[in-house]
């Protein structure tokens, strides 16, 4: 009969317990679930770098197909200052680390706009 009691009294400890650590665990997560996806952040930059990320004005460089880590590196470097221009430099203060990585990965996968000049090709000087 003991057994019985300690048994029940530690088995409402535990099931007490255990929705505390649960509820602690998805706060903890937080912060990653409101990362938004590289879709989603991508609808701030159309107005300058266009719904396809293949800007025509020159002022505003194109972003399709350009490698994940060289723009992800760009938008870190605008946010700490390394690369300044006013314009990136109040979008990124906006952006976590995560979204500024998923918005890379979304323009890297989209159709490039990126061309390399074939240097053997005179005709293209
Ligand atoms: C209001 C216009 C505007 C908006 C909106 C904007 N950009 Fe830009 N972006 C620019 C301009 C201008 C530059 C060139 C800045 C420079 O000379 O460093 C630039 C440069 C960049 C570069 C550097 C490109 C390179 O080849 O080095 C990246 C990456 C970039 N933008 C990403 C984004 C992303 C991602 C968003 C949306 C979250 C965004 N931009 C929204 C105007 C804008």
């Amino acid at each position: 009969m003991k057994k019985l009691i300690i048994t029940t009294i530690s088995l409402l400890f535990v099931f007490t317990l255990v929705p505390c650590v649960a509820a602690e665990e998805s706060g903890h997560d937080e912060p990653k679930a409101t990362a938004r996806s590289g879709e989603e952040v991508a609808k701030q930059c159309v107005a300058c770098h266009a719904e396809d990320g293949n800007s025509i004005a020159p002022n505003f460089p194109r972003l399709a197909g350009q490698h994940a880590d060289y723009m992800f590196h760009s938008l870190i470097s605008y946010k700490n200052g390394d690369r300044k221009n006013a314009i990136m430099a109040g979008i990124v203060a906006a952006l976590s680390e995560k979204e500024m990585k998923n918005v890379s990965e979304y323009y890297a996968n989209m159709g490039g706009g990126l061309s390399v000049i074939n240097i053997d090709d005179e005709s293209s000087f």
